[in-house]
């Protein structure tokens, strides 16, 4: 059933934030109706499991991991790229499943993740002032007047791209990449140098002993170990690329956004009265809000409301992203509101964006305060009794020099050494790693003091 007033396009009758300035508006409408022709590049029936996933992460039965890069870039369009980007997820993964005895769902912010919100239209260097960079599907991110033109074309090698990534991300997933079997492999080079490696190749050594148990069982082919479930999700923000590939599913007759399996609103672009509000209230996936320091109770509960109007579990995650020093002042509020109003939701914690400072000319966070955010979180959950559903995170396969700290402390002074993100800093795989460990660790403690509820079958 369609959501009452709304359309694939009533959102453009809503006031709008974050727009580009096409300077060609026929040029924009062609490349719209032409894309909208695309086969669409997920398929409903996988939304709808994702969303079952999830609520069972809103209930305590599953830990969601959420993560990629800021912004995906034209550039970083190779195989090798979004292998080591899933292979660090897949790490991840099974350090959360092994280590906090949790399954995990995993959701890449991969394959569609190129449009980015700023906090200003114009960036000024030396004097001169050109439009900001908004992500690789708008505009280009060098420094001169013709390549900060917006640019419908690039929606095109957008879908593209995705359609490759999404395409390579599922032979990973389902082809044998992802096998169980394969743990100690999934090891990175540089991973193999650092303080983790040992870490993790005694977790991989323990599920090598748990599957050659099973197998002494007879339970060798189960395809939860041969094959994993892997979701595709980004931020719907452009609006007229989203509702191009947003269609009408045939085994339900509903509409399904079909950029990704799960999309989310930013914490810029979240006014309920909004146009990004209007679209996704309408689509069926599994959808997403972030929630902001200046998010206020009531609207939070409004919004829910809007976004989730039959309070069906699964539908709507709501991804804090307060900032270390004020996850447990500003969050406790809104979760209490929240779970007062009788709302179901997934929480999920995104501790990069509330953590972001500059330091020497370069934008950074550093990993003390993203995993202090991220205790936060679980503290607000514990004293709310309600479930810390999962994480959300900027991170990389690649050896990048983004976030200070970490297990080989990277420094202030090391920050220029491969400081590669088109965005916002990334967690390198080390780093990820790491994060993965701790928060194993907090979900142990925790669900060994009886404060989450038992993990049922893994999957
Ligand atoms: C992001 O996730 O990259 C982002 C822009 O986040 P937020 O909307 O929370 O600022
Ligand atoms: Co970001």
């Amino acid at each position: 059933m369609t959501a009452r007033g709304w359309s694939p396009d009533s959102w453009r009758n809503m006031p709008i934030r974050q727009v580009p300035e096409y300077p060609d508006q026929a040029a924009l409408a062609a490349m719209e109706a032409k894309i909208a022709r695309f086969p669409p590049l997920v398929f409903a029936g996988e939304a709808r499991r994702l969303k079952a996933s999830l609520a069972r992460a809103g209930d305590g039965q599953a830990f969601v991991l959420q993560g990629g890069d800021c912004a995906e870039s034209f550039g970083d369009f190779t195989a090798n790229v979004i292998r080591d980007t899933f292979r660090v997820l897949l790490q991840m993964a099974v350090v959360l499943t092994f280590g906090g005895a949790s399954p995990v769902v995993k959701l890449g912010r991969m394959a569609g993740q190129f449009a980015k919100p700023r906090s200003s239209d114009t960036e000024t260097r030396d004097g001169v002032t050109l439009p900001s960079y908004r992500g690789d599907i708008i505009n280009g991110p060098d420094f001169d007047a013709a390549s900060r033109i917006p640019d419908p074309s690039r929606m095109e090698f957008a879908y593209m791209q995705s359609a490759g990534t999404v395409n390579l991300l599922r032979a990973f997933a389902n082809g044998g990449y992802a096998d169980l079997h394969e743990v100690h492999r999934w090891n990175l080079g540089f991973v193999e140098r650092s303080p983790l490696a040992e870490r993790y190749a005694d977790l991989a050594t323990r599920i090598d002993q748990t599957l050659a148990f099973m197998q002494a069982c007879g339970m060798s082919d189960l395809p939860q170990v041969r094959e994993t479930d892997f979701y595709t999700s980004h931020e719907s923000l452009l609006l007229p690329y989203e509702q191009a590939m947003t269609r009408v599913d045939s085994t339900s007759g509903d509409w399904y956004a079909c950029s990704a399996h799960f999309l989310w609103i930013g914490d810029r672009t979240r006014q309920p009265e909004g146009a990004h509000v209007e679209f996704l209230r309408g689509v069926k996936n599994p959808i997403g809000m972030k929630v902001g320091p200046s998010m206020d109770a009531d609207e939070l509960v409004r919004l829910t409301e809007i976004l989730n109007p039959a309070n069906e579990k699964g539908r709507l995650t709501l991804i804090s992203r307060m900032g270390a020093d004020k996850v447990e002042a500003k969050l406790a509020p809104l979760v209490r509101a929240v779970s007062r109003a009788g709302r179901n939701v997934v929480w999920l914690c995104d501790p990069m964006h509330g953590n972001t400072t500059t330091v020497g000319g370069y934008k950074t966070r550093p990993f003390d305060a993203i995993m202090a955010e991220v205790r936060g979180f679980f503290d607000v959950h514990e004293a709310e009794g309600t479930f810390a559903g999962g994480v959300h995170v900027e991170m990389t396969g690649s050896n990048v020099t983004e976030c200070l700290g970490g297990a080989h402390k990277l420094s202030e002074a090391d920050l220029a050494a491969n400081y590669a993100t088109s965005c916002d800093p990334r967690l390198n795989a080390e780093q990820s790693l790491e994060l993965a460990f701790l928060i194993a660790e907090e979900l142990k403690a925790r669900r060994v003091a009886g404060l989450t509820a038992p993990a049922q079958a893994a999957q």
